[in-house]
Parts: C-alpha cells; structure tokens; sequence
C-alpha cells in the first residue's frame, strides 16, 4: 500500500495531537458555529488532501489543545514591513475565518506566517526559534527591487511561497493594478494642467539610468522638478495635486528589473496623468497596464525626439486625450500590504499541499 504524504502528515499529526494530551474546551455555541464551519469550506491549509471527516477530527482535536479558534486560518506577521502596520484588506469578501496578527506566541498555531525580506537579518538570527510546525508555510514577502535589496544565502530554500510584485510569485503582490469596470463609462473628465512635464524624485544617483536619461531629456523640454533629490520634499497630499496638474509625468523606475512597476507608475494612471515610464520593456509593460495608457522611453529614438512628441501632444488635445481612453473600461487602483496579506489568504483557501521555494535567490537575484 502507498501512503500519500498527505495521508502521512495526517498519521504524524495525530500522533503529535495525541501525544500533548492536553484538553481544552472551545465552545463556539451552535448558530455561530454552523456559520463558520460554512464560511469554511476549503479554507483549511493544514487539511489538504484529507476527507472531510478528517479534517473535522484535525480540527476538533486542534481546538481542543490551543486557546484561539483553529477553525480560522491564522497568519501571522514576523516583522511589519519597516514597521509599517496594516490591516488585511480582502474587499469584497468576509474576513471571519482569518486570524490576522502579530503575536508571536501563536507561532506553533499559525498557518501562515510572512517574512519581509528587508527586515531579515543575514544570519537568521532575527527569524523564529522553534521548529516549524507540519502544517505552517511561510511567506517571502518583498516590494523591492533585486538592486534595492540583498539577497541572503541561507534563505534560498526557506520559504513555502513568495509574495512579490513579480508576476510569476506564488501570489503576485504588486503596487498598483488595473481592474476592469462592472460596464464601460465615458466618465474621465481631464483635471485641470498648468504644467507640461513633471518629475518627483527623492533619491538621486548618478549611476541611475533614469538620471542619464533625465539629463538628456531636459536639454529638449523644460521639466518641473521636486522632491528631495532637488531639495523639494513634498507630501503625500502635495504629491497628488503636482501630478494631477501636469500633462505628463516622468515614472521613472529607481532600477530596471522584469515586473519592477511601481506607484511611479499607478499614481499617474490613477489620477489621470499620462505616465511616461521608464523601466522593463514596453512588452513587459503590456503586462500590467493597457498599452494605450503611457509613454515608453525606448519608443523614440532619441530623447530629443521624446521631447518632440510632448510638445506635439501638448499641441494636439484630441490625440492627447487618447491615453485615456483606455479608462471607460479599466480603473487604476493602487496596492496595499493588505490587500496582499488578503490575496495569499485565499490563494491558501484553496489549500494546495505541499508548497516549497527551492532557488530564491536564484530565482530573484539571478
Ligand atoms: C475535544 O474535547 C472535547 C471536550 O473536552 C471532548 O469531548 C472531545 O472528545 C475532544 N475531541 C478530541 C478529538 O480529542
Ligand atoms: C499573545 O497571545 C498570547 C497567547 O494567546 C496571549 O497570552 C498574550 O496576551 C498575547 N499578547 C498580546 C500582546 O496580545
Ligand atoms: C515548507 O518548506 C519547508 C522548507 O523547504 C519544508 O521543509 C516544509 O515541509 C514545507 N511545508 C509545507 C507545509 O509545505
């Protein structure tokens, strides 16, 4: 007879259960527990690939040994990205079967837990202690680009999934994304510009592509400038309106890599700006966002003749207006950590098994 590694996981566990002999009563009362086992369904990671009265002998017998309710999934988050909290942000669907949190004590009961790659010491010393139990994956959490971050040799066969804006992660979580409208609306009404070209740029290096390009382009077309790398921080709030008054605005990339598009990018789509990007390929681009919304840099020859087009469409508002047409079909919505934490959520609700990162690094870093 065979066993599957599901059947075999499914013997360990009981024994692990069994063993701890500890009893503890969670009582969720009839009504209200009816409703989340239906909330439940396949919600369960631990219990793939089991029948449904195995699952509910797990699940009883893990109820039994922990305090918190294990009829919900619970995620834990290792390290709040540079400290930045947030909430699950799932729109559109319930959230009573998920137990979003930051204690580390539910380590042991935790289905998932995510690790924000930025905030990972080298030597792992900052990661959990205790053994991983059977049933836990954990998550590869990342936003920043493979120059803006090291890669951490120990790491590469750690994870169970990745949660990154690449395209090809186990639950792609990228800064912005294009949705499509329940019905087509003529609805874009152009905001007001006084300003042609604008740019807003905190880090400055010389060695940055977008710099080059920047020196280039400037010598052919006057480019409104802020940001801290031109001594102009501004906020948020002020952030919103330079874009929204310029016709079009420089969404230039910190570094080149495949799927690296970031708010740069969704934040003039959004606000109805045209973005002229500069990053992956147009085709890599055509990825994410219609291909009618932007400005490629490497769609003219020359930054001189970039320049020249701006001032054509400047000229020419029919033509302009075209880049927007895009928007009776589609809506540009920015990303969120939360809206991420909700995705990997229900990716786990269809509980695929057995899940392991094997080349991390070599998958990212190359
Ligand atoms: C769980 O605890 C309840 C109440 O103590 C007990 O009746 C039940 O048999 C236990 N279930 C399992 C599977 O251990
Ligand atoms: C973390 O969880 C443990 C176990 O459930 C609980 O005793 C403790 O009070 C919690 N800590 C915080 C800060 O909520
Ligand atoms: C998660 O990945 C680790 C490391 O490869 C592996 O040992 C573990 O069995 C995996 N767990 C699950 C539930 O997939």
């Amino acid at each position: 007879m065979q066993m599957t590694l599901a059947g075999v996981l499914y013997f360990v566990s009981l024994m692990f259960l069994e063993n701890t002999g500890q009893k503890r009563k969670h009582d969720l009362g009839g009504n209200k527990r009816k409703k989340q086992m239906k909330g439940l369904k396949c919600s369960h990671v631990p219990f793939s690939g089991h029948t449904y009265s195995q699952r509910e002998q797990i699940r009883q017998e893990m109820r039994n040994l922990t305090a918190v309710p294990t009829d919900r999934t619970i995620i834990l988050i290792w390290f709040w990205p540079f400290n930045y909290k947030f909430s699950p942000e799932c729109i559109g669907s319930d959230l009573h079967g998920l137990h979003f949190t930051d204690n580390r004590s539910l380590y042991n009961q935790a289905h998932l837990v995510f690790f924000h790659h930025r905030d990972i010491r080298t030597d792992l010393s900052n990661m959990p202690k205790e053994p991983r139990p059977w049933f836990q994956k954990w998550v590869w959490m990342n936003k920043e680009s493979p120059a803006n971050c090291h890669r951490i040799p120990q790491a590469t066969s750690l994870f169970n999934l990745t949660n990154n804006y690449r395209l090809d992660s186990t639950v792609p979580g990228r800064y912005g994304e294009i949705t499509q409208r329940k019905t087509a609306k003529d609805d874009f009404k152009l905001p007001a510009k006084d300003k042609l070209v604008c740019w807003i740029v905190s880090s400055w290096n010389q060695n940055h592509k977008r710099v080059h390009f920047y020196n280039e382009l400037k010598k052919h077309i006057h480019i409104h400038t802020y940001g801290a790398a031109f001594g102009m921080k501004v906020s948020r709030d002020e952030g919103v309106q330079l874009i929204t008054s310029c016709k079009f605005y420089l969404s230039f990339e910190n570094s080149i890599s495949k799927d690296y598009i970031t708010e740069k990018v969704y934040n003039p789509l959004s606000m109805g700006t045209v973005p002229v990007v500069l990053g992956p390929s147009r085709n890599n681009y055509e990825e994410h966002i219609p291909g009618s919304s932007f400005i490629h840099f490497e769609d003219f020859d020359t930054p001189k003749k970039l320049a020249d087009r701006l001032h054509y469409l400047d000229q020419n508002q029919e033509e302009y207006m075209s880049y927007f047409l895009w928007r009776r079909e589609f809506v540009a919505k920015r990303g969120s950590w939360g809206m991420d934490v909700c995705r990997t959520y229900k990716y786990m609700e269809n509980a695929p098994g057995f899940q392991t990162i094997n080349n991390l690094n070599k998958w990212f870093w190359g």
